[in-house]
Formats: C-alpha cells, structure tokens, sequence
C-alpha cells in the first residue's frame, strides 16, 4: 500500500496543465453502451474510477484499450445487462450504468451501490424518473432489476432535486425512446452539457443541457463518435488551493475559466490575485490569505461542494475566521479531524465547519477519509512545517492523476513511497 510523504514549505508555482474531468468522463464511457460500434475519447485521466468504469464495460462485452489519453470502446459485442456487485462497489458512480444499459437491452440487473464515505447515496431519484419513464423497476436482496417494453416516450419528468447523476440517466436512456422527455430542475453541471454535447456527437438530438430545462428528442439512431473530455474543473481548484496556502504563483492551462467562477470569485475574496482567458487561469496569491466569511456549497453554478475540503485547507492559515456551509452531502467534513492533528483549528457543528486561522501547521501522519478530503491534506501538507505522511492514497487516486507528479513540477516536495 503506498502512501505521500510531503515535506511542506515549498511555494506551489508553475504551469500546469489540468487533466479530463472525471465527472465527465465516467458517464461518457456508460454511454458508449448506447451504440454498437466504436467510440475514441480523449483527454481522459487516468484514475482508479475510470480503470473501474472501464472494467464494468469489459465484464458487459465491449472491447476496451486505454493508452496515453485516448480509450476506445468498441461496444459491438457487448451482451450483459447486469452488473455485479463486486464492481458496482468499487465506485459509487456505477449508478450511471443503468440508463444506457435499459436503453440497449430493455432490461437492466444492478447491485445497490450503497452509501459511501460522504454519506448515505439514496438513487431515489434515478428510481423515480425511470418509473415515469415506463420502466418496472424492482428492487430486492440489495439489487434492482429493472425491464421496459416502452419504445415510446413524451414525457416531463421534474427533478425533486437537481441530481447530476439521475440528469445524465435519464438523458441517455431517453435517447433510446422514440418522441420528446423534458426534465426540468435538472442538473445545470458543466459535466451535464459535456454528456450532451458527446450524444449529440453520436446523432442524439439535445438541447437545454447547462439550464434546468433539458429536451431530448429520442429514437433516432446512434452511431460511434470521437470526442475530447472537458478539463477538471476540481482539480482546477485542488491545484490552486495548494498555491493559495503556499503563497504561490500559477498559471492554469486547459481549462474552461467560466466553469470555476463560484471557485475564483472565493479565492478573490481571500486576496489571490486572477486573471482569466478562454482557456487559461493566471492566479497569484498573497503570502497570507484573509479570510472568507461564508461559503456555501450549492448545485452548479453555485459553489461546488467537491472544492469544499480543498478551499477549507487553504484556509487554515488565513487571517482570521472562515465558515463552510455544506448543503449538498451529510458527512463531508470527515477530513477535518484529519486537519486537526495538521494543528488546523476547525470545528463542526453539523453542516457547519468554523475555520480560525492558525500562524503555523506542522506535519503530522493523517490518513485520507475519502477523495476530496484526502486531497484537502495533501494542500494543507504543502502549507505545514516539516514532514506529512499520508496513507489510504488510494482515496485519491480516485480524482487524481498522479498528483505527485504534477505538484512536484511546480515546486512541492512530495513523493510516493
Ligand atoms: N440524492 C438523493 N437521491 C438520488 C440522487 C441523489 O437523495 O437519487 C442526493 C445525494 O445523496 C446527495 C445529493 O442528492 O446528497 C447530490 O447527489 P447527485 O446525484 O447530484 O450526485 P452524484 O451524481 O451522485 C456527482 C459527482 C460527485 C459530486 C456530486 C455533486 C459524479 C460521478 N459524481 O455525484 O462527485 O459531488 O455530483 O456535485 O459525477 C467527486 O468527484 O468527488 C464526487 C463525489
């Protein structure tokens, strides 16, 4: 088991190139399924989550390779509808597997993906919206089977909540349906208009994605396409936070500045200097961050609740007092009692995480509770004195491509052992 020894103290400044978004690509690649033919995706990371997207696509059939940036998937021979329980439980997301396999086979059988670090995962929603959608849907000894015979659809299905996952569900089975669905308070995430712009690549017909309204015009036929993921808009923000906290200097490339506008427009209230082009960030903090008043985490285009521990560990040293709001998961302050022994002076009270800033961190041994917490002491390691050593680095993994590759390009002393 590895884990990241980090001696902080170094500035975090550079040029840095940011990677494809996981968020982006894990429903692309589910919804290769909707075609029988071959897909090349670049720009993807490589991560533990796509590695177990693309073990999921192998088990049901499909040919997959994933060399440099670019996987190909040649969905032809793909025959299984199910999804067993052992790589539904290596990432939550697996979720997102169901719409395209209801579209391909009618007929769909998925372990629960059952709750996880940030919290229970309750898939309500997906459940809900599939119902509307004509699909019977039974759930029973920990798994869901669900079949159709609707070919048919024109329907409104309105979101009780905007969940990012259930929009991407409904949108690619939906395009399997002949006639109209419309969602309304869907998920407005970036992520959202990426999954749309790759179907309509494929022949789909959707608009509205980006907007709480989505229209997709289904049964039209679907063929293999070649797309370029988007860039990470939160590993944009993991990047910049190590910088925040280390006085730094960078300079973002690949990325889209619109989407981390709530991200840049806190960094700005904390001092940090921005200047934005299409595709590039140049972003200079002072030596001493003041502090935020109140962030609240909130569904796009408000403040993304995954940036949430990586902001808060680069405010830790800032002057003064600092307040989290988390709105969108129960448990996402798990990393902070991680912070603590850092020397990090946080307290919670439920969805409420209170910052005072502290003169100084020393290292410590922590261990990472989940993906964006484990990337929230790897920031807060590269603002502390001495040495940190890190465990459960498979956490960030998850999120992460090699992120002690790129740090120690732009100066953090870092490795793996
Ligand atoms: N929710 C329900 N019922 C549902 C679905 C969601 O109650 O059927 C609740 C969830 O429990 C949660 C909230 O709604 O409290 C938001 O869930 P959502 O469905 O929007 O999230 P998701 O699709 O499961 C994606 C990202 C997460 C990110 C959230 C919120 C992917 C693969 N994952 O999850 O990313 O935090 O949206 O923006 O897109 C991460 O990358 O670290 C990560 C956790």
């Amino acid at each position: 088991m590895s884990r990241l020894h980090i001696v902080g103290g170094n500035k975090i400044s550079g040029e840095v190139k940011i990677q494809g978004a996981k968020n982006s690509v894990l429903p692309i690649l589910a919804a290769t399924l909707l075609i029988k033919g071959k897909c090349v995706l670049r720009n993807c990371p490589k991560l533990s989550d796509v590695e177990s997207a693309v073990e999921i696509l192998r088990y049901m059939g499909c040919t997959v390779t994933f060399e440099d940036d670019v996987i190909i998937v040649d969905s032809q021979g793909a025959k299984n509808y199910d999804i067993p329980d052992i790589l539904m439980r290596k990432m939550r997301s697996s979720i997102m597997f169901l719409g395209p396999v209801m579209g391909r086979f009618q007929k769909a059988r998925l372990c629960f993906p059952g709750g996880c670090e940030l919290g229970p995962r309750p898939i309500d929603i997906h459940i809900n919206a599939f119902r509307e959608m004509g699909i019977k849907v039974i759930e029973r000894h920990g798994c869901i089977n669900c079949n159709t015979t609707e070919k048919t659809s024109s329907r409104e299905i309105t979101l009780p909540f905007p969940s990012v996952g259930a929009t991407e569900n409904i949108m690619m089975f939906a395009c399997t349906l002949k006639g109209k669905t419309v969602i309304e308070n869907a998920a407005k995430e970036p992520e959202i208009e990426d999954l749309q712009n790759f179907l309509n690549k494929m022949g789909a017909k959707i608009h509205g994605a980006g907007s709480g309204h989505i229209v997709i015009y289904g049964g039209r036929e679907l063929f293999g396409a070649e797309y370029k993921i988007m860039p990470d808009r939160i590993v944009a923000s993991t990047y910049m936070s190590a910088a925040a906290i280390t006085g730094g200097e960078l300079y973002l490339k690949d990325v889209v500045p619109s989407h981390l506008s709530a991200v840049l427009s806190i960094f700005e209230k904390a001092g940090c200097h921005i200047k934005k082009g299409r595709d590039y960030i140049y972003f200079k903090a002072p030596e001493k961050l003041k502090n935020v008043k109140t962030i609240m985490t909130m569904p796009y285009p408000g403040f993304p609740t995954d940036s949430n521990p990586v902001i808060a560990a680069s405010l830790i040293k800032a002057k003064g007092t600092s307040v989290i709001i988390e709105t969108i998961f129960q448990n996402r302050f798990k990393y902070t009692s991680e912070l603590s022994r850092l020397g990090a002076n946080i307290k919670i009270d439920s969805r409420v995480c209170v910052i005072e800033g502290v003169e100084k961190l020393y290292g410590a041994k922590v261990e990472a509770t989940d993906l964006r917490g484990g990337a929230a002491l790897v920031v807060a390691a590269l603002g502390a004195e001495g040495e940190t050593y890190i465990d459960n680095v498979f956490y960030i993994d998850r999120g992460y491509e090699n992120i002690e590759k790129v740090l120690k390009s732009l100066g953090g002393q870092i490795e793996r052992i």
